[in-house]
C-alpha cells in the first residue's frame, strides 16, 4: 500500500481530528511529508479540513473502496475493486483487467482520466475530484448481439441509483442519463466476443458529481449532480447506489431475459413522443421517436413519412 492511503486510512479511522504528529509518528515519515500528501489527497477530491493545534479531519469525498463499501449491498458487483489517482481512460484499463482474467463484476475507479473516452470516438473530460469516472468489467452468459440489452440494462440500473438518491434522473436514447433537460452521464460499452459468445464487456460510466464548470463545446447541455441538486454529493455514495442497481438489473436481464429491463428503460424514457433529429455517420434527419425495438434500436417516425431504425448514432432534441 502506498504512504498516501495509508495517510488516507488513518484519517478514514479516525474519529474526529487526527494531529499531523500523530500520522507521522505511526508512519514514520516528516510533517512535511505529511502536510504533502494531505494535500495531494485534496487534489484528488478528498475533503480534509485542517485546524490550528487539532490537525485534520477527512469529510469523505473520494472514491477508495474503504468509503464506497459501507454502501455496498451487493453479493459480486464491486466486489472486486481497484482505485487509480490517475489514468489515462478506466475503460482502458478495464480491458487490460479482462483480459488478464478479472471477475464478473470487477470495477475499477479512477479520480482523473488523462484521456477519458467517450461514445463515437469522443473526449470525455474527466478532472480530479469532480467525478465519477469507473469501469466494470462483466461476464455475461449470453450471445455477441445481445449485447446492446447490457447497455441499455446499464442505463436502467445507474438512472435506478441515483433517483435513489434523490435526482430526478431520465434516459435519452440509448444511454444518456439526464437531469432537467441536461447531461449528467454517460456510457461507453465494449466487448470481446467470438462469433457465438461473449468474453468479456466493459462498461464505462461517467457521471458528473461535482463540476461546476464544463469545456465550451458541452457548457450548454451537461449538468452534474451538484449542479443538479441542493445537497453535497458523496462522490463514494454515488459509486454505491449506481453498483447496487446495476447488480439488481443485470441479474433481472440474465435471469428473466430483456423484458423486465424494456419496460424499465420505456418507463423512465424522455426520448419517445419527443420531436428529435438523429445524426448517423451517412443520414442526418429529423422525426418523432416512436419506440425502442427489442434489438435496443430507435424507431423513428420520419418527418415528410416513412419510418427508420436508428442502431448507432445521435439523438438530440428538437
Ligand atoms: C459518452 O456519453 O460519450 C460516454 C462517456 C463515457 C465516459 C466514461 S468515464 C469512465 C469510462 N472511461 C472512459 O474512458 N470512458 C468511460
Amino acid at each position: 500500500m502506498e504512504i498516501r492511503d495509508k495517510v488516507f486510512e488513518l484519517l478514514y479511522g479516525a474519529e474526529g481530528y487526527i494531529s499531523g504528529e500523530v500520522i507521522s509518528s505511526r508512519l514514520g515519515i516528516s510533517r512535511a511529508a505529511v502536510w504533502k500528501h494531505i494535500k495531494a489527497l485534496q487534489e484528488e477530491g478528498c475533503i480534509i479540513e485542517a485546524a490550528p493545534r487539532r490537525g485534520y479531519r477527512l469529510r469523505a469525498n473520494g472514491v477508495r473502496f474503504a468509503e464506497v463499501e459501507p454502501h455496498l449491498h451487493t453479493a459480486w458487483m464491486g466486489r472486486d475493486f481497484q482505485y487509480l489517482p490517475e489514468v489515462d481512460s478506466t475503460n482502458l484499463y478495464a480491458k487490460k483487467w479482462a483480459l488478464q482474467g478479472a471477475a464478473n463484476g470487477a470495477v475499477v475507479v479512477a479520480d482523473m482520466q488523462t484521456g477519458g473516452r467517450g461514445r463515437l470516438g469522443r473526449a470525455w473530460c474527466s478532472p480530479s475530484g469532480n467525478g465519477l469516472w469507473m469501469s466494470l468489467v462483466l461476464r455475461p452468459l449470453i450471445a455477441p448481439d445481445k449485447a446492446p440489452q447490457i447497455t441499455l440494462a446499464t442505463a436502467v440500473g445507474v438512472a435506478a441509483g441515483l433517483r435513489d438518491l434523490g435526482y430526478d434522473a431520465g434516459i435519452k436514447w440509448p444511454n444518456d442519463i439526464y437531469i432537467g433537460g441536461r447531461k449528467v452521464c454517460g456510457m461507453l460499452t465494449e466487448m470481446h466476443a467470438s462469433m457465438e459468445s461473449v468474453e468479456w464487456v466493459v462498461v464505462g460510466i461517467g457521471i458528473n458529481c461535482l463540476n461546476r464548470e464544463f469545456p465550451p463545446e458541452i457548457r450548454d447541455i451537461a449538468t452534474s449532480l451538484a449542479l443538479a441538486g441542493d445537497k453535497p454529493v458523496i462522490r463514494a455514495e454515488v459509486a454505491a447506489a449506481v453498483l447496487n442497481r446495476l447488480e439488481q438489473y443485470y441479474t433481472l436481464l440474465y435471469e428473466q431475459g430483456f423484458a423486465g429491463i424494456r419496460e424499465e428503460w420505456l418507463a423512465n424514457n424522455i426520448t419517445l413522443g419527443k420531436r428529435v433529429k438523429i445524426t448517423t455517420l451517412t443520414d442526418m434527419m429529423y422525426g418523432r421517436a416512436l419506440d425502442m425495438n427489442e434489438d435496443g434500436s430507435l424507431l423513428l417516425e420520419k418527418e415528410g413519412g416513412g419510418e427508420f431504425t436508428l442502431v448507432t448514432g445521435d439523438v438530440f432534441f428538437a
